[in-house]
């Protein structure tokens, strides 16, 4: 894409943080800037629809917040259960359904794939608030998002991805995306729950090498970012198989002694208990401002695929 512009976004898709070059990420980021502290009547008419086919706390929520904060109206479903899904329609007449009530649709979905068949049902901007395991990539703007302002950039660190890498569509978006700066990737997780070996391809093939482990103490001293994640137990096959990892790692004021003294820990949450609350009032928590900065981020995305900016 050449000269991007607030115009270069309207009317189109974010399906997969793919659908993004470096050079829109690094101007959807600086836009954003313009909505930290942003409230007023700039969306007035407009209506956003949240048809939420799995539970989510933050990424609905945030997005309802995002278009109310901007003077638009919100509608939608926070489960199947609670719309004609549950009669049988198929996801291709809900969202032609949907678009003739809204301007923009955020859809989640267990299936990976379906924000893209909702996209392609669409005539307006469909956003994809997370698709099973496959793709999160509003979460993946508001992480690089965080990243940048505590790191005062998005090259030069290091990031430890931790927990369950083979279902957290989180850790996938955010592989992804930070295949375009300069960053050393370490992935912590038991073998079960590693990263699929797509993923890895894509990073060698972009001649980069990572760090792979078991043991989280092997590495966590040489880190700048630790991005925890839950272990997703409804993505097992076999609740046993969860049952064995559940527990895996912990992260607790202990183990934190001897980490860089600048560390910063992610987590896109929700959490269970691989962070402890004892760890909530260290320096090193970030994961609270990161669910703040989905507002932020939001609210610009809205902005941009709607073209009515700021
Ligand atoms: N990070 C995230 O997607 O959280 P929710 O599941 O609460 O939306």
């Amino acid at each position: 894409m050449g000269n991007i512009t607030e115009k270069s976004f309207k009317g189109k898709d974010l399906v997969s943080i793919r659908d993004l070059s470096k050079e829109e990420i690094l101007f959807i980021l600086n836009y954003a800037k313009k909505f930290e502290n942003y409230r007023g009547n700039l969306l007035s008419g407009k209506i956003l629809a949240t048809i939420f086919y799995e539970p989510s706390t933050r990424t609905r929520l945030s997005f309802e917040s995002s278009m109310l904060s901007l003077g638009g109206k919100v509608l939608g479903f926070s489960s199947s259960s609670s719309s004609s899904v549950s009669k049988g329609e198929s996801l291709w007449d809900t969202v032609k359904t949907v678009e003739g009530y809204a301007d923009i649709i955020v859809i989640r979905h267990p299936l990976e794939g379906a924000a893209r068949l909702a996209s392609e049902a669409s005539s307006i901007p469909v956003i994809n608030g997370g698709d099973g395991a496959n793709q999160h990539p509003t979460q993946t703007l508001l992480d690089l998002y965080t990243i940048s302002k505590v790191r005062e950039g998005l090259d030069n660190f290091k990031i430890g991805f931790l927990g369950d890498l083979k279902y957290g569509r989180t850790v996938h978006s955010l592989v992804q995306a930070l295949l375009n700066f300069d960053c050393d990737f370490y992935f912590i997780s038991p073998e079960v729950l590693s990263l699929p070996l797509g993923f890895k391809e894509e990073i060698r093939a972009e001649g980069k090498s990572f760090v792979e482990t078991e043991n989280l103490l092997d590495v966590l001293s040489q880190l700048d970012i630790l991005y925890v994640t839950r272990i997703q137990r409804e993505r097992f096959p076999d609740p046993m198989e969860y049952e064995k990892v559940k527990n895996v790692y912990i992260i607790t004021p202990d183990i934190l002694k001897d980490v860089k003294k600048d560390l910063k820990i992610l987590h896109p949450m929700p959490r269970v208990n691989e962070i402890l609350k004892e760890v909530d009032k260290l320096p090193y928590a970030e994961y609270f401002n990161q669910s703040k900065n989905g507002v932020t981020i939001r609210k610009a995305l809205i902005s941009l695929l709607l073209g009515v900016t700021l």
